[in-house]
């Protein structure tokens, strides 16, 4: 199983790496290795996260040749003659971002959290959870598996806002990963201190996923007591220029949220320049204050989606587990075919998986990894998309 293309360099430019897959040039940034012209590499979000060596790189590369140019074909086919907003939105995702769809592995490592969210399950008032926290080499070796095993190459670590994971033991995963693993780590622990987020960056962590949930600051300080909005969005905003590659985006359905809402909301989002949009629905909780409210509709999600896609026709927009919560049948293929061009899959140990509960009855958490990488790489091939990440393009 393989989800990156190697890539021929072909161009170097101080850190701007040029890299060529099948004729097509894509630039990314390298900040780990020497590199020569002509050598073969891995890129993931935009960063070279490992080099390979011409006699592995020619075979995968050989193996991909035809089913490259195939998926393109079947993608072209599905997203012509857009009829509705949601095909006229998948036109504009393969006419502008072609057809890579990216595949990120998630570890939730621990399900504690220092706040009181109203929204969510993790919330420290919910003593109706069972909390768990995996050990700094358990997370180690769940992420080797994840990569040597599956072959992921992206991995979002994610948590409640647990402060038991201090400076030290953030690094030491982080470290740990990348010692024995080349990938793109994502950070999703919540808002902790600026000092630890540059220190993780200088071991390796290179993308943050930390969601500003809402961009209208009454709601957001009425649905997360004793936070600040501006704070929030100035984290987000320090951790990018400090080189962090930003995932973030905002909740559909909020109580008391307008459709204007919304539409600031996806605004903000690309403000941020993001690696990537990660927007989903609210779901109710019922051990939480938010419980007796109601989740928004498929269809409103899908046209987010749809939306976010013709106001920024070249994003990486997330298909959500919560969105395929929503249905669980059809809703990641929907997504997909309404603009959406990335998607997660839940990497961690099955023990865990459904104590994770920031709402009832996840997607994916029923099936196991390697059931799940199956199904979705079969619907990925159904509607032409290739599970890679290839960069930027030019
Ligand atoms: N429904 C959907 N998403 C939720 N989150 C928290 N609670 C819920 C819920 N009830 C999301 C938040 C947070 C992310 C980790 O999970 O947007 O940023
Ligand atoms: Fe904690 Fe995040 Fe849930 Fe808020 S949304 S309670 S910070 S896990």
């Amino acid at each position: 199983m393989c989800y990156a293309i190697p890539g021929k360099v072909v161009g170097i430019e101080n850190s701007l790496v040029t890299i060529d897959y099948f004729g097509e040039k894509k630039y990314a940034k390298n900040d780990f290795f020497s590199l020569k012209i002509g050598e073969y590499v891995y890129a993931q979000g935009g960063f070279i996260i490992q080099r390979v060596s011409e006699e592995e790189a020619l075979p995968i590369l050989e193996a991909w040749k035809e089913l490259f140019f195939k998926l393109q074909e079947i993608d072209s086919r599905i997203s012509a003659k857009p009829q509705n907003l949601y095909q006229r939105a998948n036109y504009l995702r393969q006419k502008y971002s072609g057809n890579s769809c990216c595949v990120h592995g998630i570890i939730e490592f621990s399900n504690y959290c220092r706040n009181d969210c109203l929204y969510c399950g993790l919330r420290k008032s919910n003593d109706r959870i069972r909390r768990y926290r995996m050990e700094i080499g358990e997370i180690i070796n769940t992420a080797e598996y994840a990569v040597k095993k599956l072959g992921f190459k992206a991995l979002v670590l994610q948590s409640g806002e647990d402060v038991w994971y201090d400076e030290d033991k953030i690094c030491k995963i982080v470290s740990g990963i990348l010692k024995n693993c080349a990938c793109l780590i994502i950070l999703s622990i919540g808002e902790r201190e600026e000092s630890l987020f540059g220190k993780a960056y200088k071991v390796g962590a290179r993308g943050l996923l930390l969601r500003f949930e809402t961009g209208n600051p009454i709601l957001y300080e009425k649905f997360r007591p004793g936070h600040i909005w501006k704070e929030r969005v100035g984290l987000i905003k320090k951790l990018s220029a400090l080189g962090y590659l930003i995932m973030s985006g905002f909740l559909i359905g909020l109580p008391g949220q307008t459709k204007e809402d919304l539409e600031k909301d996806i605004d903000l989002t690309a403000s941020l320049k993001p690696e990537m949009f990660s927007f989903g629905p609210f779901i109710p909780h019922p051990n939480t204050p938010l419980g007796d409210f109601p989740k928004p509709s498929l269809e409103f999600v899908l046209d987010i989606i749809a939306q976010t896609r013709m106001k920024y026709p070249d994003s990486r927009i997330l298909v959500t587990t919560a969105l395929e919560t929503l249905d669980k049948i059809n809703g990641l293929r929907l997504g997909l075919l309404s603009g959406a061009n990335s998607l997660m899959i839940n990497v961690t140990p099955q023990k865990y998986r459904t104590l994770y509960e920031i709402y009832p009855e996840r997607a994916g958490t029923e099936i196991s990894v390697e059931e799940r990488i199956g199904y979705v790489i079969k619907l990925l091939q159904s509607l032409g998309r290739a599970p890679t990440d290839l960069g930027r393009g030019g």
